[in-house]
């Protein structure tokens, strides 16, 4: 059990916050309701799990160790399990040598000279994916962390078979071809511009069922933009690369935090790069700036490119939260929207709904191809606030939410197919909560079609965390 603190709600960081412990062994979670009896597979779930160690006092949210966490829904039960990723930056804390990491949002001891050239630390924190028998910690920092899939314990970096450099970076929303089974993912390499006067280059990586690298294109890019995620079609890579763009020489000098020497470019606007998959020539779009982080889906409709994301209307709406996220009224969210690109190059932008959310989910099977139904959550520990999972029907624009307490914090909703050949919307909702009154953490599933039901089953763990940013559901347990 986590250590007890009062659960004041009033005032004060949230106690999600507080660091979490790891469960390195097995735990059985404790469940209400009935698992359903064709539920049956692994959630892998990765987030910030402690944001003070060893001397180092993030002040960015994305500075964060990643924890890995994982449920095992197999025979009506639930196992719980969770780890931290080794990373040099969990073993300097470890060793109280904190104050010597150089984060996102923090510059390490040691005055200019001690920042010059580092690159901010990965916490690997961002997402976990399952592909071709590997479990992989990412983040927007560095290169893949291979753990064991069975007890998360990390052994140490994937290359790819020496494809990744140590100044390469594997980004971490890769998605997943539900055809082909092959990886789709992208790098932003930033270091040749110092070292060799090479442009920024975005590597396009296509990782196939047997786990093998290949680099489809590489295209060279004016900025440095900070490129959190992508869309995939059935033929193409879509990059809408919003002009949030980093000045690599400012980070790299050492004077200024990462996150500082990082700016919107109104100027720059937006450009849409779309690469075919497997390679060839690439087209380019300029538009006005559009500002968003994440991408739900993407498909080709009668020769345009739709990609849908979540919309903020000005950058500090995403930017200031996510620095500010001590902040005891923390709340996060855009407007989940549809991007086309025509034949013609032309760009229109379209919100689906006026509510604020984020983490935006569709059905895996559907990836990359036509689809009708969005799963988002609201990200908030504000007080004055109910946090929702949300259905947005696209087609319909109808909306189905499921309200959680005031001070819940819910996390990315994973939609669970009740079998593989079930419609979509068909089968569950699976999403991590912490649970403010029970000052623990749980899993709670719910019913896709009707999400505003009560939950199905709730399986709860006997510890606190925060219900981290991506995972994963396979069917391994
Ligand atoms: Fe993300």
């Amino acid at each position: 059990m986590s250590p007890t603190t009062s659960l004041d709600l009033s005032t004060g960081t949230h106690p999600v916050l507080r660091p979490a412990l790891e469960a390195g062994a097995e735990v059985l979670a404790d469940i209400t309701g009935t698992i359903p009896a064709e539920l049956r597979g692994t959630l892998y779930r990765n987030g910030p799990g402690r944001w003070e160690a060893g001397g180092f006092i993030a002040q960015h949210a994305f500075d964060g160790d990643g924890l890995v966490s994982k449920f095992v829904i197999d025979g009506g039960t639930v196992r719980f399990r969770s780890q931290y990723v080794r990373t040099p930056k969990f073993a300097a804390e470890e060793a109280g040598k904190g104050a010597g990491v150089r984060g996102i949002g923090n510059q390490r001891s040691g005055g200019l000279l001690g920042n010059l050239g580092r690159f901010p630390a990965d916490s690997a924190n961002t997402h976990a994916v399952v592909h071709a028998e590997r479990l992989l910690a990412l983040s927007d920092a560095g290169r893949p962390w291979e753990l064991d899939l069975d007890d998360l314990s990390t052994r140490g970096v994937c290359t790819f078979d020496g494809k990744l450099s140590p100044v390469s970076r594997f980004s971490p929303h890769p998605h997943l071809d539900p055809i082909s089974g092959e990886m789709f993912n992208f790098g932003l390499d930033f270091a040749p511009r110092i070292a060799a006067k090479l442009p920024i280059g975005l590597k396009c990586y296509r990782v196939d069922p047997s786990g093998r690298m290949h680099v489809d294109a590489t295209v060279p890019l004016d900025h440095a933009y900070i490129q959190h995620d992508f869309a995939l079609t059935e033929h193409y890579y879509v990059f809408v690369l919003a002009p949030i763009i980093a000045d690599p020489i400012q980070a790299m000098l050492g004077h200024r935090t990462a996150e500082l020497a990082t700016s919107y470019r109104a100027d720059v606007g937006t450009k849409i790069v779309i690469v075919p998959r497997g390679g060839g020539k690439h087209r380019e779009i300029d538009c006005p700036p559009l500002v968003y982080v994440h991408i739900n889906n993407a498909f080709e409709d009668r020769g345009d490119i739709v990609v849908d994301l979540t919309r903020y209307d000005d950058y500090r709406e995403f930017f200031d939260p996510v620095r500010d996220f001590r902040n005891p009224n923390f709340a996060i969210g855009g407007f989940a929207s549809r991007l086309r690109v025509t034949t013609g190059d032309r760009v229109t932008v379209e919100d689906f709904t006026e509510m604020r959310t984020e983490l935006p989910q569709h059905d895996w099977r559907r990836t990359s191809r036509p689809y009708r139904y969005g799963y988002h959550a609201t990200v908030s520990a504000d007080r004055s606030m109910t946090p929702r999972i949300v259905k947005i029907d696209i087609e319909t624009g109808a909306h189905h939410e499921h309200a959680f307490d005031v001070g819940d914090v819910v996390g990315e909703p994973m939609f669970v197919p009740r079998s593989a050949t079930a419609a979509e919307d068909d089968g569950w909702l699976l999403t991590v909560a912490y649970l403010a009154a029970e000052d623990r953490s749980a899993l709670v599933i719910l019913d896709a079609a009707n999400p505003e039901k009560p939950p199905i089953a709730v399986a709860r763990v006997d510890r606190h965390f925060f219900p981290g940013f991506h995972g994963s559901f396979t069917s391994r347990v």
